[in-house]
């Protein structure tokens, strides 16, 4: 019996849709699962760009309007790797289609959205993803297994930040991620998400936030992005940053830890510190992204006189995902957190359902991005609202 074919048609061909294409790419080589992606087709609006992707990352076709894809039936999953302000009106059309969806974060521009979303994919009974990579770290997957376990006792802080250094430049043009009406927010729906979601997936749901969000460069030259965080400037004019370029904020979360968030793109000399610490009554956890092999744990139920942070490289066979790939001590990075992440998108098809993170989560985290931002205006505490 042949596998079972998933026809994969993304959307959008620069820095996601290299980090995706890679991952169906690479899927069947490390993962033997019972269904296979197939790169059926990519689409985006410049032909000669388009057609380029297509060649160079392996898919079998390619369409200069995302619309095309919904209308083929040789296609069973739609991948959204687009500036925000597209995900919703793809991802409803994808849904409305059949088509199963896993879409970039942060799922959409506001709760609003999201929760049309969420009502479209589970009106149509399609499998849903958001990409939310790091949860798909072994080493993140494994803090959630000592957690689970209690080997932490219970969680009293979360202290999570991610910090960027990119747009320092008051040259940095004024590119999508900078416009509110294209990104919804800027390092906010970008990074703070990222960290939102570890922390939920980690330890649970935040009842309640209290923040604040800065524009630190009002002005910038019109620009656009070329591919990973690269950019050029297309004209002399300037015009406005209306979005974030950090912001910070406090939470409680429902189980009673307290959480403290940071995500900035003007921290100088961190390029992608997403860094995450986790304190409970027995014991603590520590993650950099930047490590990402390697898990600090310490335990209280070490010996006196042994006690301390220990660095677990999570690349043994106990650790999730890990065996996939190399032996022990031969570490994976950043394109393998994708190629997990796939995994589970591909299985979730073969079996019917829509594994985590999915458009729920996205929707929750929504609700805690918008009542940061509603903390932040009105200077106040906002209970996070989630009717999910
Ligand atoms: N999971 C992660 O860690 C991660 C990392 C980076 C970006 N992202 C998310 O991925 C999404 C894309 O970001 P990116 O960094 O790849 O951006 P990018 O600017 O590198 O690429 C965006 C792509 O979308 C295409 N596009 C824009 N409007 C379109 C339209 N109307 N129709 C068809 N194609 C269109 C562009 O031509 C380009 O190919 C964003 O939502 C972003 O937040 C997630």
């Amino acid at each position: 019996m042949g596998k079972k074919k998933v026809r994969i048609g993304m959307v959008g061909y620069k820095f996601m849709g290299k980090a995706h294409s890679l991952a169906y790419r690479n899927l069947p080589f490390f993962f033997d699962l019972d269904a296979e992606p197939v790169m059926q087709a990519i689409a985006g609006r410049d032909e000669a760009g388009v057609k380029a992707a297509a060649e160079k990352w392996g898919w079998a076709s390619y369409e200069t309007d995302w619309r095309r894809l919904l209308e083929r039936d040789d296609i069973d999953a739609i991948d959204i790797g687009t500036p925000n302000h597209m995900h919703a009106e793809i991802a409803i059309a994808a849904a409305q289609a059949g088509k199963h969806v896993i879409c970039e974060k942060p799922l959409s521009m506001n709760v609003k959205e999201s929760l049309q979303m969420l009502d479209a994919v589970r009106h149509a009974g399609v499998v849903h993803m958001i990409g939310h990579i790091y949860r798909f770290a072994p080493a993140i997957q494994y803090a959630k297994k000592l957690i689970r376990n209690g080997e932490l006792g219970q969680i009293y802080h979360v202290r999570a930040v991610y910090l960027q250094d990119w747009i320092m430049d008051p040259n940095f043009p004024l590119v999508w991620r900078l416009r509110k009406d294209v990104a919804g927010s800027g390092a906010h729906g970008d990074l703070a998400a990222h960290i939102i979601d570890l922390a939920r997936f980690l330890v649970g749901e935040i009842k309640e936030v209290t923040g604040m969000m800065e524009t630190f460069i009002k002005k910038r030259p019109i620009g656009e992005m070329t591919g990973g965080l690269g950019a050029a400037m297309t004209s002399n004019q300037f015009g406005e940053v209306d979005v974030d370029d950090a912001v910070a904020f406090l939470a409680r979360f429902e189980d009673g830890a307290m959480g403290t968030f940071e995500a900035t793109r003007f921290a100088k000399g961190n390029r992608n510190g997403n860094r995450i610490e986790i304190n409970g009554s027995k014991g603590s956890i520590r993650w950099d992204l930047e490590n990402m092999n390697n898990l600090q744990v310490y335990l209280d139920s070490d010996e006196p006189g042994m006690q301390g942070f220990r660095t677990i490289n999570c690349t043994e066979s106990e650790h999730p995902y890990a065996s996939a790939y190399w032996p022990a001590g031969h570490i994976i990075g950043y394109e393998h957190t994708f190629i997990n992440m796939m995994s589970e998108f591909i299985k979730g098809i073969a079996e019917g359902r829509s594994p985590a993170p999915n458009f729920e989560d996205g929707a929750r985290n929504q609700c805690v991005l918008e009542a940061v931002e509603r903390s932040s205006a009105s200077r106040q505490w906002v209970n996070i609202q989630a009717e999910i």
